[in-house]
């Protein structure tokens, strides 16, 4: 399969700038050569930039940058869905605003190729909020509401053409929930598997029972890698640390099961920010777990299949 890198320098969705860089760090910590390595195809396409800016009435004041999101989010959908022809493109962020406009895109993609999208969401956060509930007004707290089809984004982000079922969303790592986002997510349909969760479960069996759903539905497979789903401690480069984040191991271990699973036809790599790394260390790290994604392996070893 084809590989397509897409930078996408969004940081006006963030608290704190400089996930600006993280397109620049991705490609200076070796990405291109990582994927080439696994005799992959891969394309550079550069970098995204920003339409014109909108006029927008804000429904709330502390709404930070919203023509600025609502600009990102129609040019970062029309940039996804044609970067998803024939190719896994990877999206190289940008703050997760960005995820606001990539799952639209290749769920349009996905509904054309009449393929259902399932997406996994790996986060500490769940990033549901609507423009009416968000507190803090930074509005990377909102791309899985709105990719959902949730209400409260009309007339300022742009009209929806495919949401994604809720049930089709997975959120794995998750352990910073707002009040307003556990009130929306009980009955919505969407999986969150928290910490706890994960430590009683053991990420193996949930990505797994997660995997077998998608292979059933003969599903195409977005994954969205937030940088603080791993652990501050082995991943210092963001700006909305929580701890008691996945391990090393068991983000390695995720991103070789999706490998094995063959389904994943599209990822964001979001909220790295350069200016909080150290010596790159966070930034080698995605490109490390991007490499077990597509195929990278201590061993040689028998592929697992899904076929019953
Ligand atoms: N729930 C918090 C907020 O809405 C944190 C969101 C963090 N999101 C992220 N993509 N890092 O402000
Ligand atoms: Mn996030
Ligand atoms: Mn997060
Ligand atoms: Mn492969």
């Amino acid at each position: 399969m084809k590989v397509r890198l897409l930078g996408i320098p969004i940081e006006d969705g963030a608290g704190r700038m400089g996930c600006e860089m993280g397109p620049s760090a991705y490609r200076t910590a070796g990405i291109v050569e990582a994927i080439a390595e696994l005799d992959h195809e891969v394309e550079d396409l550069g970098n995204v930039t920003r339409g014109p800016l909108p006029t927008i009435t804000p429904p709330h004041p502390h709404l930070r940058r919203l023509p600025e999101i609502a600009a990102w989010v129609g040019t970062v959908t029309e940039a996804a869905y044609r970067a998803s022809d024939g190719a896994l493109p990877v999206f190289l962020g940008g703050d997760h605003a960005l995820a606001a406009g990539t799952v639209p895109g290749v769920a349009r993609r996905a509904a054309e190729d009449g393929r259902p999208l399932f997406v996994l969401w790996l986060d500490a956060h769940t990033d549901f909020h609507t423009l009416d509930t968000t507190q803090s007004g930074n509005l990377h707290g909102t791309p899985v509401a709105y990719f959902t089809g949730a209400h409260g984004f009309h007339g300022c982000y742009p009209p929806l053409s495919h949401p994604v079922p809720p049930g089709n969303v997975t959120m794995v790592g998750i352990r910073s929930v707002d009040p307003a986002e556990r009130r929306a997510l009980s009955g919505s349909g969407v999986t969150v598997h928290d910490m706890r969760a994960l430590d009683e479960h053991g990420v193996g069996s949930l990505v797994w029972r997660f995997l077998e759903r998608v292979a059933a539905a003969d599903g195409r497979l977005h994954v969205s890698l937030d940088v603080d789903f791993l652990d501050p401690s082995i991943a210092p480069g963001v700006g909305t640390t929580a701890p008691g984040g996945a391990t090393f191991r068991e983000a390695h271990l995720i991103m070789e099961m999706l490998h094995d699973s063959g389904l994943v036809s599209s990822i964001d790599l979001v909220e790295l920010n350069p200016f909080l790394d150290e010596r790159g260390r966070t930034a080698t790290l995605m490109v490390d777990l991007l490499a077990s994604l597509m195929g990278r392996t201590v061993m040689d070893r028998p592929t697992r299949s899904f076929a019953a």
